[in-house]
């Protein structure tokens, strides 16, 4: 997992001059422990929003208020799937000096080359060691938010990202069975389209969610060795293997709803639950969504399978907060960090979400088939990055594939893919 941490050399532009802009020094490392009485404002800044995203934070903000009562919390969420949006806003605050309380961010690259490389992020080891949390979270997660010898958020949950829902009607009444390859997914997906069904739900109004498809092909291909080698920079993006997956990715989108382009996840998973498609591939968020959202029954309405050719693999995705420098309250800000990685907090947010905890003791009764499911997943699989959501490589990069992948949507052009992905790849 430490190759996590030294895949990516340069940062993006938005991290680059928001390295410019900062002269705080900060605010130190001590938990104060807790429990006392405490008052000011802690200001949350993520992009949950809305449906499927938001009732988990809620949860925690409601807990948080009980234990706190005088503690103001603001809830500065920014809409957009992914961080669409809220990305652009918290670097402009962030260049500005005006740091949110704490953020909404991923572990690996997003954190350790962006924020934590631009100077903006407090070492939290001290923090770790007084809440006895260094045996609580999985090494490989702790290495995941920790660079320069230090460790610079707390995991608050772990979504899978390499995971197809389904309608189980649906499979049902066209005899479908889940696929487990690539060749037993384009069978299904022959079936389904025969019969009217439109095989796999997209709505990537936001690209990233074709780029997520996109990943998921080239880990199906490329094995998870040669996965973290193609953005340890150690395969060429023009290699054999990389072209097949773009080949491949092409042929999965001939399997769309016409409308992707006018849909964002929501909407997109909206078609599965109602019946008019049969599939997504979905990071488990949508989990959160059928069941909170839409009152689906795991296991019942919904299934779920490893994407083809990945059921030994696990796609993490890590929500993580950190406390940026040169805020006002430190204080207050780690005893909602505090609660964020604690057992508590974890499954009251998680459960909700749709995402496992961070945590390695936390109570698996709390969570349905599905969570338990995932957790002994976690356990055996092989864990690798996500390009997708900002962990396997710097951000820089992710936004040149996010255009390229936008426009082979479109064009289907293989050729022009692979030169505008090896283009990219000097960002790396
Ligand atoms: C991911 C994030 C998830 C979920 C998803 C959709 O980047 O890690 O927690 O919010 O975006 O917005």
């Amino acid at each position: 997992m430490k190759k996590w941490l030294g895949i990516i050399a340069l940062f993006s532009l938005v991290f680059a001059l928001a390295a410019c802009s900062d002269s705080s020094d900060g605010s130190g490392g001590d938990s104060d422990g807790g429990g006392e009485s405490a008052s000011g404002k802690v200001e949350i800044f993520s992009w949950w929003t809305g449906a499927g995203e938001e009732d988990g934070l809620l949860a925690l903000i409601d807990l948080f208020k009980e234990e706190y009562p005088d503690i103001e919390v603001e809830n500065a969420a920014v809409a957009g799937g992914a961080g669409t949006n809220a990305k652009a806003v918290l670097a402009t605050r962030m260049q500005g000096d005006d740091p949110p309380s704490t953020f909404q961010v991923h572990g690996g690259a997003e954190l350790n080359e962006g924020w934590v490389a631009a100077d903006k992020m407090e070492p939290l080891d001290d923090f770790y060691k007084e809440n006895d949390w260094m045996d609580k979270f999985p090494e490989e997660l702790i290495d995941l938010v920790s660079s320069d010898g230090h460790i610079w958020s707390v995991p608050v949950d772990i979504h899978r990202g390499n995971v197809i829902f389904y309608n189980m009607k649906v499979f049902e009444e066209n005899g479908v069975k889940v696929p487990t390859t690539f060749d037993e997914f384009f069978e299904a997906a022959d079936k389904l389209k025969a019969a009217g069904v439109v095989p796999l739900a997209l709505g990537d109004k936001e690209s990233w969610t074709a780029t997520q498809v996109f990943e998921n092909v080239l880990l199906g291909v490329l094995g998870p060795d040669d996965y973290q080698k193609l953005f340890a920079g150690e395969i060429a993006l023009d290699d054999a293997q990389v072209v097949e997956a773009a080949e491949k990715f092409k042929k999965i989108l001939g399997y769309v709803n016409e409308d992707h382009a006018s849909r964002n996840w929501q909407d997109s998973a909206q078609l599965v639950a109602n019946g008019e498609a049969a599939m997504i591939n979905m990071g488990d968020w949508a989990k959160g969504y059928f069941v909170n959202d839409l009152d689906m029954e795991t296991n019942k309405d919904f299934g779920y399978f490893a994407f083809p050719d990945t059921k030994g693999d696990f796609v993490v995705i890590t929500d993580t907060f950190g406390l940026p420098k040169g805020i006002e309250n430190p204080k207050e800000v780690k005893k909602f960090l505090t609660l964020l990685g604690s057992v508590e907090g974890q499954d009251t947010f998680n459960p909700l979400k749709g995402s496992i905890p961070a945590r390695v003791d936390a109570d698996p009764s709390k969570y349905d088939q599905y969570g338990k499911d995932t957790m002994e997943d976690f356990k055996n699989a092989r864990l690798v990055p996500s390009l997708a959501h900002g962990s396997a490589a710097s951000a820089g990069f992710l936004t040149k594939v996010n255009q390229a992948v936008n426009i082979f949507v479109t064009q289907g052009d293989v050729d022009n893919f692979i030169q505008a992905l090896t283009n990219a790849s000097s960002e790396m």
